[in-house]
């Protein structure tokens, strides 16, 4: 493998400390990599139908070949292995192991992922396994999808079989990846699957986003007591644009509707006050209490869904700017602070992961953190000597390693660091425009192409577990 020349790898900041066991990762998610969609006994997922649906994803882009990793995954895990990439964060897809969301395991996608489990076992990989990252079987949405109660329930019994099935391979789980974006950007916003734009259902989406993730918790620890559980959420930095008395409002607002709406019930125990003033509108309560049958937050849900797990997983991307604007919903509005040369225009500013960091371990949860998922997309391209040099993305890495390092210092508790992602994938409603991977896909021949920063992360984690 050819190397990126020394002065593209700078070290990490000599601030930055790493436990001896921290868990160096990569991340992906199943309809970003396996493609596959017909074979296998694979049932449909929502993404499946919005993906294929006119003008919902750039050139019309869908996940039925992405990088083929469902036929190719032995080579991947071989790359992985060759990297020297100790953990691997990856996710099942619910329609593969069960096509229509209820009854028996598929036991075709069961092998599948027994195979994939114990492939990372034999390169001395651990696996740290997602079981909902956004693709809803099909039937469930036509059952009412998450805005309806019962879809947590389902998911409840989806869990306990994955628990009794795949439980002794891995370690490591994870329940729900982003409710945020499961609900808001699938029910509100709608450039996401399903691509509903209603608040209201969005909102009824998002309890019971948590409340499936409660049910699950609860069968992994009736059925594997060993396994530490925990939920993912994306924790975007927000900064008030000045101020003023009206733009710290507005970034209550956004605080209270994209990060509170879902640390506090996990990690507190209830919707916050802000919160419900945004949002009780749609049936919003601190916990249920008095609820009666119809109502969205029954009593007892706050208490499967604070259920205590055993790790807070972050996702992080954004460093936002919240201004007050009385044309925008709840009045507030947001840009990215100083946007990064990335294709997505958002910010290469890895103090925002800190403050993330240290907010989480100071106002919630005294659990160990993972960044379950870091990273940005730039203009990669196989240059004629058949490299993809990335220098933007290494020195990204570089700040948003140190940033973690820095606050293990600092005395927060974090275990572990996911690059997002290992290598370009479906980049949902972006497609393939753009490439988050360490490793270059060439999406025609399949072929993998390590950028100079998975040669640079490879380094990084060889000189920190040296010296740890
Ligand atoms: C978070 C999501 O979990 C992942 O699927 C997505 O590709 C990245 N963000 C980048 O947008």
């Amino acid at each position: 493998m050819t190397q990126p020349p020394l002065s593209a790898s700078p070290a990490l900041s000599p601030a930055a400390t790493f436990p001896a066991d921290f868990a160096w990762g990569v991340a992906t998610a199943a309809y970003q990599i396996e493609g596959a969609v017909n074979e296998g006994g694979r049932g449909q997922s929502i993404w499946d139908t919005f993906s294929h649906q006119p003008g919902t994803t750039i050139h019309g882009d869908n996940g039925d070949i992405a990088c083929d990793h469902f036929h190719r995954w032995e080579q991947d895990l071989d790359l992985m292995g060759e990297l020297g990439i100790p953990s691997y964060r990856l996710s099942l897809s619910w329609s593969r192991l069960q096509p229509t969301g209820v009854g028996p395991l598929n036991p075709e996608g069961v092998r599948f992922y027994r195979d994939l489990l114990a492939g990372c076992a034999a390169r001395g990989i651990t696996p740290y396994v997602t079981l909902y990252h956004w693709d809803l079987p099909q039937t469930l949405q036509d059952d009412g999808g998450w805005p309806a109660r019962r879809t947590a329930h389902r998911f409840g019994e989806y869990a306990g079989l994955v628990a009794e099935a795949l439980g002794d391979l891995a370690e490591y789980w994870i329940t729900i990846n982003e409710p945020m974006c499961a609900a808001f950007l699938g029910h509100s916003w709608g450039m996401q699957a399903p691509g509903i734009k209603d608040d209201r259902l969005a909102v009824r989406a998002a309890h019971h986003l948590l409340l499936a993730h409660g049910l699950a918790l609860a069968e992994f620890r009736a059925r594997r007591p060993e396994a530490k559980v925990g939920i993912t959420n994306i924790i975007g930095n927000l900064n008030p644009a000045s101020n003023s008395e009206a733009d710290r409002k507005a970034t209550e607002y956004w605080d209270a509707v994209s990060n509170r709406i879902f640390l506090d019930p996990v990690y507190r125990g209830s919707y916050a006050e802000s919160t419900i003033a945004a949002y009780g509108q749609y049936g919003l309560t601190a916990t249920g209490e008095d609820a009666s049958a119809e109502d969205l937050v029954q009593p007892g849900d706050l208490a499967i869904i604070s259920a205590p797990g055993d790790f807070a997983g972050i996702n992080h991307y954004t460093n936002m700017l919240v201004s007050a604007d009385e044309a925008a919903p709840g009045g507030a509005s947001w840009t990215h602070v100083l946007p990064a040369p990335s294709s997505f225009g958002w910010s290469n500013t890895p103090a925002a992961l800190k403050a993330v960091l240290k907010r989480v371990a100071a106002e919630y949860t005294s659990l160990p953190l993972y960044v379950t998922e870091n990273g940005a997309t730039f203009h990669d391209y196989v240059d004629p000597n058949g490299e993809v040099r990335d220098p933007e993305r290494i020195d990204y890495l570089r700040g948003y390693l140190s940033a973690v390092g820095e606050a293990i210092a600092d005395g927060v508790d974090v275990r572990g660091y996911f690059a997002w992602s290992f290598m370009d994938n479906f980049e949902w409603a972006e497609g393939y425009d753009k490439r988050f991977g360490l490793v270059y896909v060439d999406y025609g021949t399949q072929a993998r192409i390590p950028k100079w920063s998975a040669y640079w992360y490879r380094d990084i984690i060889a000189a920190q577990r040296s010296v740890a």
